[in-house]
Protein backbone atom coordinates (compact mmCIF):
# COMPACT_ATOMS: atom_id res chain seq x y z
CA UNK A 1 0.00 0.00 0.00
CA UNK A 2 1.39 3.36 -1.12
CA UNK A 3 0.66 6.43 1.38
CA UNK A 4 -0.93 8.44 -1.24
CA UNK A 5 -1.91 7.99 -5.49
CA UNK A 6 -2.76 11.31 -7.18
CA UNK A 7 -5.18 11.16 -9.93
CA UNK A 8 -4.88 14.03 -12.65
CA UNK A 9 -8.15 14.30 -14.18
CA UNK A 10 -12.02 13.23 -12.79
CA UNK A 11 -13.49 12.43 -15.92
CA UNK A 12 -14.51 8.53 -16.56
CA UNK A 13 -10.97 6.89 -16.41
CA UNK A 14 -10.30 9.17 -13.39
CA UNK A 15 -14.08 7.94 -11.72
CA UNK A 16 -12.64 4.02 -12.27
CA UNK A 17 -9.41 4.94 -11.09
CA UNK A 18 -10.26 6.18 -7.70
CA UNK A 19 -13.07 3.37 -7.04
CA UNK A 20 -10.68 0.63 -8.05
CA UNK A 21 -7.38 2.13 -5.81
CA UNK A 22 -9.94 2.30 -2.59
CA UNK A 23 -11.22 -1.12 -3.69
CA UNK A 24 -8.61 -2.46 -3.74
CA UNK A 25 -6.42 -0.71 -0.87
CA UNK A 26 -3.59 0.46 -3.04
CA UNK A 27 -3.30 3.43 -1.13
CA UNK A 28 -3.91 5.09 2.24
CA UNK A 29 -4.87 8.58 0.79
CA UNK A 30 -6.15 9.77 -3.04
CA UNK A 31 -6.09 12.86 -4.49
CA UNK A 32 -8.12 13.85 -7.49
CA UNK A 33 -7.56 17.12 -9.23
CA UNK A 34 -9.81 17.89 -11.63
CA UNK A 35 -10.79 21.96 -12.88
CA UNK A 36 -14.11 21.16 -13.90
CA UNK A 37 -16.83 22.94 -12.11
CA UNK A 38 -18.80 22.93 -9.46
CA UNK A 39 -16.16 20.62 -8.37
CA UNK A 40 -16.37 17.51 -10.00
CA UNK A 41 -13.20 16.34 -8.07
CA UNK A 42 -14.87 16.74 -4.86
CA UNK A 43 -18.26 15.26 -6.01
CA UNK A 44 -16.61 12.09 -7.39
CA UNK A 45 -14.41 11.75 -4.44
CA UNK A 46 -17.57 12.30 -1.70
CA UNK A 47 -19.63 9.64 -3.89
CA UNK A 48 -16.67 7.55 -3.70
CA UNK A 49 -15.61 7.61 0.03
CA UNK A 50 -19.63 7.28 0.80
CA UNK A 51 -19.42 3.96 -0.93
CA UNK A 52 -16.36 2.54 1.45
CA UNK A 53 -18.24 1.49 4.37
CA UNK A 54 -20.25 -1.02 2.30
CA UNK A 55 -17.11 -2.05 0.49
CA UNK A 56 -15.37 -2.10 4.04
CA UNK A 57 -12.62 -0.12 2.62
CA UNK A 58 -10.55 3.08 4.37
CA UNK A 59 -8.82 5.90 2.68
CA UNK A 60 -8.67 9.70 2.83
CA UNK A 61 -8.77 11.81 0.59
CA UNK A 62 -8.12 15.08 -1.03
CA UNK A 63 -9.69 16.39 -3.97
CA UNK A 64 -9.80 19.72 -5.67
CA UNK A 65 -9.71 22.22 -8.65
CA UNK A 66 -6.17 22.82 -8.13
CA UNK A 67 -3.15 20.78 -7.67
CA UNK A 68 -2.48 20.93 -3.94
CA UNK A 69 -4.59 17.65 -4.05
CA UNK A 70 -1.55 16.21 -5.57
CA UNK A 71 0.73 17.02 -2.72
CA UNK A 72 2.78 14.00 -1.62
CA UNK A 73 1.71 11.65 -3.58
CA UNK A 74 4.26 8.59 -4.60
CA UNK A 75 2.50 7.94 -7.49
CA UNK A 76 0.53 9.90 -9.59
CA UNK A 77 -2.21 8.59 -12.70
CA UNK A 78 -2.21 11.22 -15.42
CA UNK A 79 -5.85 11.33 -17.04
CA UNK A 80 -6.40 14.97 -17.75
CA UNK A 81 -7.11 15.73 -21.34
CA UNK A 82 -9.99 15.87 -23.69
CA UNK A 83 -10.37 12.34 -24.97
CA UNK A 84 -11.93 11.15 -28.51
CA UNK A 85 -15.41 11.95 -29.21
CA UNK A 86 -17.66 10.85 -32.66
CA UNK A 87 -18.12 14.02 -34.75
CA UNK A 88 -21.61 14.66 -35.70
CA UNK A 89 -20.99 13.11 -39.56
CA UNK A 90 -19.90 10.31 -37.76
CA UNK A 91 -15.92 9.89 -38.34
CA UNK A 92 -13.77 9.40 -35.57
CA UNK A 93 -10.48 12.07 -34.69
CA UNK A 94 -7.36 9.85 -34.72
CA UNK A 95 -5.35 10.58 -31.37
CA UNK A 96 -2.85 12.62 -32.48
CA UNK A 97 -5.43 15.24 -33.37
CA UNK A 98 -5.88 16.08 -30.15
CA UNK A 99 -2.89 17.13 -29.87
CA UNK A 100 -3.24 21.01 -29.43
CA UNK A 101 -5.70 21.17 -26.76
CA UNK A 102 -4.42 18.32 -24.69
CA UNK A 103 -0.89 19.34 -24.93
CA UNK A 104 -1.39 22.97 -22.80
CA UNK A 105 -3.67 21.26 -20.33
CA UNK A 106 -0.11 18.52 -19.89
CA UNK A 107 1.82 21.76 -19.23
CA UNK A 108 -0.37 22.80 -16.02
CA UNK A 109 -0.56 18.87 -15.29
CA UNK A 110 3.43 19.03 -15.53
CA UNK A 111 3.30 22.39 -13.38
CA UNK A 112 1.57 20.73 -11.22
CA UNK A 113 3.31 17.56 -10.52
CA UNK A 114 6.63 20.14 -10.34
CA UNK A 115 4.81 21.89 -7.36
CA UNK A 116 3.54 19.04 -5.21
CA UNK A 117 4.96 16.01 -6.09
CA UNK A 118 8.43 16.10 -7.67
CA UNK A 119 9.24 12.47 -6.78
CA UNK A 120 6.58 11.19 -7.68
CA UNK A 121 6.28 8.09 -9.97
CA UNK A 122 4.13 9.16 -13.47
CA UNK A 123 1.99 6.89 -15.19
CA UNK A 124 0.32 8.52 -18.03
CA UNK A 125 -2.71 8.14 -19.86
CA UNK A 126 -3.72 11.27 -21.75
CA UNK A 127 -3.84 11.13 -25.79
CA UNK A 128 -2.03 11.29 -27.87
CA UNK A 129 -0.04 9.12 -25.74
CA UNK A 130 3.20 9.07 -26.58
CA UNK A 131 3.68 12.40 -27.62
CA UNK A 132 2.20 13.53 -23.97
CA UNK A 133 4.44 11.17 -21.87
CA UNK A 134 7.24 13.11 -24.24
CA UNK A 135 5.86 16.09 -23.12
CA UNK A 136 5.60 15.38 -19.50
CA UNK A 137 9.38 14.39 -20.28
CA UNK A 138 10.42 17.61 -22.09
CA UNK A 139 8.89 19.37 -18.98
CA UNK A 140 10.03 17.47 -16.08
CA UNK A 141 13.11 15.94 -16.92
CA UNK A 142 12.63 13.52 -14.51
CA UNK A 143 14.36 9.66 -14.24
CA UNK A 144 13.46 7.36 -16.87
CA UNK A 145 12.41 5.06 -14.62
CA UNK A 146 9.76 7.27 -13.38
CA UNK A 147 7.62 8.23 -16.30
CA UNK A 148 6.03 6.29 -18.40
CA UNK A 149 2.93 5.74 -20.60
CA UNK A 150 -0.22 3.11 -20.35
CA UNK A 151 -0.88 1.63 -23.91
CA UNK A 152 0.82 -1.27 -24.32
CA UNK A 153 -1.21 -2.79 -21.71
CA UNK A 154 -4.54 -1.89 -22.82
CA UNK A 155 -3.49 -2.93 -26.54
CA UNK A 156 -2.32 -5.59 -25.48
CA UNK A 157 -5.52 -7.28 -23.70
CA UNK A 158 -7.65 -6.09 -26.65
CA UNK A 159 -5.69 -8.45 -28.76
CA UNK A 160 -6.08 -10.91 -26.08
CA UNK A 161 -9.54 -10.59 -25.66
CA UNK A 162 -10.11 -11.09 -29.51
CA UNK A 163 -7.76 -14.03 -29.77
CA UNK A 164 -9.71 -15.37 -26.78
CA UNK A 165 -12.94 -15.23 -28.43
CA UNK A 166 -11.77 -16.35 -31.64
CA UNK A 167 -10.05 -19.50 -30.14
CA UNK A 168 -12.51 -20.47 -27.78
CA UNK A 169 -10.36 -20.67 -24.67
CA UNK A 170 -10.30 -18.42 -21.76
CA UNK A 171 -8.47 -14.75 -21.75
CA UNK A 172 -6.35 -16.42 -18.90
CA UNK A 173 -4.96 -18.67 -21.56
CA UNK A 174 -3.59 -15.75 -24.25
CA UNK A 175 -0.43 -14.23 -23.76
CA UNK A 176 0.34 -11.35 -26.40
CA UNK A 177 2.43 -8.05 -26.96
CA UNK A 178 1.59 -5.22 -29.31
CA UNK A 179 4.27 -3.16 -29.64
CA UNK A 180 5.17 1.06 -30.67
CA UNK A 181 3.07 3.97 -30.52
CA UNK A 182 -0.25 3.68 -29.39
CA UNK A 183 -1.87 4.79 -32.37
CA UNK A 184 -3.67 3.26 -35.71
CA UNK A 185 -0.14 1.87 -36.73
CA UNK A 186 0.47 0.41 -33.45
CA UNK A 187 1.85 -3.77 -33.66
CA UNK A 188 0.44 -6.39 -32.47
CA UNK A 189 3.80 -8.92 -32.49
CA UNK A 190 2.01 -12.57 -33.67
CA UNK A 191 5.23 -14.07 -32.94
CA UNK A 192 4.73 -13.34 -29.52
CA UNK A 193 1.26 -14.49 -29.24
CA UNK A 194 0.66 -17.54 -27.38
CA UNK A 195 -2.32 -19.74 -26.21
CA UNK A 196 -1.48 -21.67 -22.92
CA UNK A 197 2.64 -21.30 -24.33
CA UNK A 198 1.56 -22.79 -27.72
CA UNK A 199 1.38 -20.76 -30.81
CA UNK A 200 -0.94 -18.85 -31.65
CA UNK A 201 -1.71 -20.43 -35.17
CA UNK A 202 -2.25 -23.76 -33.50
CA UNK A 203 -5.54 -22.36 -32.70
CA UNK A 204 -6.69 -19.15 -35.24
CA UNK A 205 -6.06 -19.34 -39.08
CA UNK A 206 -4.00 -17.12 -40.71
CA UNK A 207 -6.93 -14.63 -42.08
CA UNK A 208 -8.53 -14.63 -38.75
CA UNK A 209 -5.58 -13.32 -37.02
CA UNK A 210 -4.83 -10.83 -39.68
CA UNK A 211 -8.52 -9.73 -39.32
CA UNK A 212 -7.76 -9.31 -34.99
CA UNK A 213 -4.13 -7.40 -35.84
CA UNK A 214 -6.63 -4.98 -37.81
CA UNK A 215 -9.23 -5.08 -35.52
CA UNK A 216 -6.70 -4.89 -32.50
CA UNK A 217 -5.37 -1.49 -34.33
CA UNK A 218 -8.55 0.68 -34.57
CA UNK A 219 -10.27 -1.07 -30.83
CA UNK A 220 -10.01 2.35 -29.54
CA UNK A 221 -12.01 3.80 -32.38
CA UNK A 222 -14.46 1.07 -32.43
CA UNK A 223 -15.48 1.78 -28.80
CA UNK A 224 -15.22 5.68 -29.87
CA UNK A 225 -18.30 5.08 -32.32
CA UNK A 226 -19.97 3.16 -30.22
CA UNK A 227 -19.86 4.98 -27.16
CA UNK A 228 -20.63 8.53 -28.92
CA UNK A 229 -19.49 10.75 -26.99
CA UNK A 230 -15.77 9.74 -25.21
CA UNK A 231 -13.44 7.14 -25.41
CA UNK A 232 -12.97 3.79 -23.69
CA UNK A 233 -12.36 4.45 -19.74
CA UNK A 234 -12.89 0.95 -17.88
CA UNK A 235 -10.25 -1.00 -19.73
CA UNK A 236 -7.77 1.81 -19.89
CA UNK A 237 -8.06 2.49 -16.22
CA UNK A 238 -7.65 -1.45 -15.47
CA UNK A 239 -4.61 -1.02 -17.47
CA UNK A 240 -3.36 1.59 -15.48
CA UNK A 241 -3.39 -0.55 -12.45
CA UNK A 242 -1.90 -3.49 -13.57
CA UNK A 243 1.32 -1.02 -14.43
CA UNK A 244 0.70 0.21 -10.78
CA UNK A 245 0.12 -2.61 -8.86
CA UNK A 246 3.43 -4.11 -10.70
CA UNK A 247 4.66 -0.96 -8.96
CA UNK A 248 3.43 -1.06 -5.58
CA UNK A 249 4.20 -4.50 -5.16
CA UNK A 250 7.59 -4.09 -6.50
CA UNK A 251 7.20 -7.46 -8.93
CA UNK A 252 9.20 -6.98 -11.42
CA UNK A 253 6.65 -7.64 -13.69
CA UNK A 254 7.36 -7.82 -17.54
CA UNK A 255 4.20 -5.32 -18.75
CA UNK A 256 3.85 -3.36 -21.93
CA UNK A 257 4.86 -0.29 -21.26
CA UNK A 258 5.31 3.45 -23.55
CA UNK A 259 8.99 3.49 -22.22
CA UNK A 260 12.00 5.87 -22.93
CA UNK A 261 14.08 4.43 -25.08
CA UNK A 262 17.78 5.41 -25.94
CA UNK A 263 19.34 2.34 -28.33
CA UNK A 264 16.93 0.13 -27.50
CA UNK A 265 15.19 -1.07 -30.90
CA UNK A 266 17.64 1.15 -32.62
CA UNK A 267 15.34 3.99 -31.31
CA UNK A 268 17.09 6.83 -29.38
CA UNK A 269 14.70 9.79 -26.96
CA UNK A 270 11.34 8.48 -28.32
CA UNK A 271 8.34 7.23 -25.72
CA UNK A 272 7.35 4.32 -27.46
CA UNK A 273 5.26 1.28 -26.42
CA UNK A 274 7.76 -1.82 -25.61
CA UNK A 275 7.58 -4.93 -23.05
CA UNK A 276 9.43 -3.52 -19.94
CA UNK A 277 10.22 -4.95 -16.75
CA UNK A 278 8.41 -2.60 -13.58
CA UNK A 279 9.17 -2.92 -10.19
CA UNK A 280 9.24 -0.46 -6.76
CA UNK A 281 11.71 2.20 -8.53
CA UNK A 282 9.22 2.36 -12.25
CA UNK A 283 10.95 1.11 -15.23
CA UNK A 284 13.47 -1.22 -14.37
CA UNK A 285 14.92 -2.46 -17.96
CA UNK A 286 13.29 -2.34 -21.57
CA UNK A 287 13.09 -6.10 -22.78
CA UNK A 288 14.17 -6.27 -26.39
CA UNK A 289 11.92 -8.87 -28.53
CA UNK A 290 13.44 -10.70 -31.75
CA UNK A 291 11.44 -9.38 -34.24
CA UNK A 292 10.57 -10.92 -37.49
CA UNK A 293 11.87 -8.21 -40.44
CA UNK A 294 8.08 -7.80 -41.19
CA UNK A 295 7.75 -6.82 -37.83
CA UNK A 296 11.09 -4.77 -37.33
CA UNK A 297 9.67 -2.53 -40.65
CA UNK A 298 5.67 -2.45 -39.55
CA UNK A 299 7.88 -1.04 -36.14
CA UNK A 300 9.98 1.47 -37.79
CA UNK A 301 6.60 3.17 -39.47
CA UNK A 302 4.83 2.94 -36.15
CA UNK A 303 8.30 4.39 -34.59
CA UNK A 304 7.98 7.46 -37.41
CA UNK A 305 4.70 8.25 -36.79
CA UNK A 306 5.56 8.65 -33.22
CA UNK A 307 8.64 11.21 -33.97
CA UNK A 308 6.42 13.04 -36.31
CA UNK A 309 4.21 13.82 -33.36
CA UNK A 310 6.85 14.67 -31.01
CA UNK A 311 8.64 16.96 -33.30
CA UNK A 312 4.85 18.61 -33.49
CA UNK A 313 5.08 18.85 -29.72
CA UNK A 314 8.63 20.27 -29.55
CA UNK A 315 7.26 23.01 -32.13
CA UNK A 316 4.49 23.85 -29.77
CA UNK A 317 6.86 23.90 -26.97
CA UNK A 318 8.77 26.75 -28.18
CA UNK A 319 5.59 28.38 -28.41
CA UNK A 320 4.08 28.05 -25.20
C1 LIG B 1 -8.17 3.98 -26.26
C2 LIG B 1 -7.86 5.35 -25.77
C3 LIG B 1 -8.11 5.54 -24.33
O1 LIG B 1 -7.34 3.36 -26.90
O2 LIG B 1 -6.59 5.73 -26.15
O3 LIG B 1 -9.31 3.53 -26.02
Amino acid sequence: MLNKIGLIGGGNIGGVLFAEIAKRRLAKRIGLIDVKPPDLAKGKALDIAEGSPTIMADFDYDASKEYDALEGSDLVINTAGVPRTKRPDGTIPTREELLATNLKITKSVAEGIQKYCPEAIIVSIANPLDAIVYTLYKILNPPKNKLMGMAGQLDSGRYRYFIAKEAGVSVENVEALVLGGHGDTMVPVRSCCRIAGMPVEKFVAADKLEAIETRTRKAGGEVVGLLGTGSAFVSPAWAALEMTEAIIYDKSKIVATCALLEGEYGIDGLFVGVPAILDAGGVKKVVEVDLSEGEKAALAHSVEAVSKTCAEVDEMLAGL
